[in-house]
């Protein structure tokens, strides 16, 4: 992708922007990955409402680059350092980043240690606070390749961010492994899903998903998985156009489950899932066996369940949530599908 390498770092003026974006949860899992970065298969996801990061960058031309994080008001090393490393990578493709002066604000609207991954959110805000100032150096308009582009610089840092930088359902590795795309075509029936997140373990995780996605590599099953997410990103596709909310219900869980049935049978062996976790998804099965109600579950790589139901049946499902699934809960957040990123500059 033409990321104006030729660009002269002598043009480098100084520049603020602040744009929120969101978080996303994946129906079809990414889940291992090929040469830099790149999905070993297609995932789909659908872009949250109310779980968002919120970040405000300074880039101001220097002899070096140098990056501070402040996180809600607070130093963060750590994160200004993953950033650092991030843009030094980039500079191969845009040697320009290595002269700036680079302080980034940033502050989530979720809890902290909720257990909700902020990377998708946090690095694609990041990532589209940088394109913004590529374009504003360049003097394009925001069109379509803005969001295309912003999407590339996204998966650099974390694949699934790549996804997060469109509002509604968003597919990587079918059109481009190396941006993602949105999808247009939504049955009217599947408008506004919600999805409830049940706070199981708020304990950070063992096993980083880099680590997880590393494990893939000679896994014993890598290949019929990847087989699988493949047959199922066709499905759900199918699924999302025709309104067929079963059939994507069952999708959904075949991959929460299979996304974990790799982390157990991987060469380390290890599960995210707590005893509630299992618990949990028990309910929600009697549940739907009881009822008939369209409620289903999804995980990432984490303890948590993503609960997802149409708007249409939200008073019935809320109350099961709250008198039979909240007991099994740190806490209970309320999202549903989102519009994607703001520039709130
Ligand atoms: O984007 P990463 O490298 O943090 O991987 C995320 C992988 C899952 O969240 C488990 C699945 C997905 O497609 O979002």
């Amino acid at each position: 992708m033409n990321l104006f390498e030729s660009l002269n770092p002598e043009k480098l003026t100084p520049y603020e922007t602040s744009w929120s974006s969101p978080a996303n949860i994946a129906f079809v899992k990414y889940w291992g990955k090929i040469g830099h970065q790149l999905p070993a298969n297609p995932s789909l996801s659908m872009t949250l409402k109310e779980c968002l990061t919120k970040s405000k960058v300074t880039f101001t031309p220097a002899d070096q680059l140098e990056v501070t994080l402040l996180f809600e008001g607070n130093k963060r090393d750590a994160f200004g350092q993953k950033i650092k490393k991030y843009l030094e990578d980039l500079s191969t493709q845009m040697p320009w980043v290595l002269r700036l002066n680079i302080q980034i604000e940033t502050q989530n609207t979720f809890p902290q240690g909720t257990g909700i991954a902020s990377s998708a959110s946090g690095l694609s805000a990041f990532a589209l606070c940088l394109c913004d100032y590529l374009y504003y150096l360049m003097k394009l308009p925001r069109d379509e390749l803005f969001f295309q582009r912003a999407s590339f610089l996204s998966r650099l840092a974390s694949g699934s961010a790549c996804r997060s930088v469109y509002g509604g359902f968003t597919s990587w590795g079918d059109h481009s492994l190396e941006y993602a795309t949105p999808l247009n075509e939504i049955h009217p029936v599947l408008k506004n899903l919600k999805n409830s997140i049940l706070v199981i373990s708020d304990v950070e995780k063992k096993v980083s998903s880099r680590a997880g996605h590393d494990e893939m590599n000679g896994h014993y099953f890598a290949q019929a998985r990847f087989n699988q997410a493949k047959a199922q990103y066709a499905e759900c596709l199918a699924s999302l156009k025709n309104g067929n909310i079963e059939k994507l219900g069952s999708i959904l869980e075949s991959e929460a489950l299979s996304l974990h049935a790799m982390m157990l049978t991987s060469k380390s062996s290890y599960t995210l899932f707590r005893p509630n976790t299992l618990a949990a998804i028990q309910l929600v099965r009697d549940f739907r066996e009881q009822t008939h109600l369209p409620l289903y579950f999804t995980l990432d790589a984490g303890p948590n369940l993503h609960l997802i139901y149409p708007d249409s049946e939200k008073n019935k499902i809320q109350t099961f949530i709250q008198n039979e699934l909240s007991p099994l809960a740190m806490r209970i957040i309320d999202d549903e599908e989102g519009t994607g990123p703001q520039c709130l500059k």
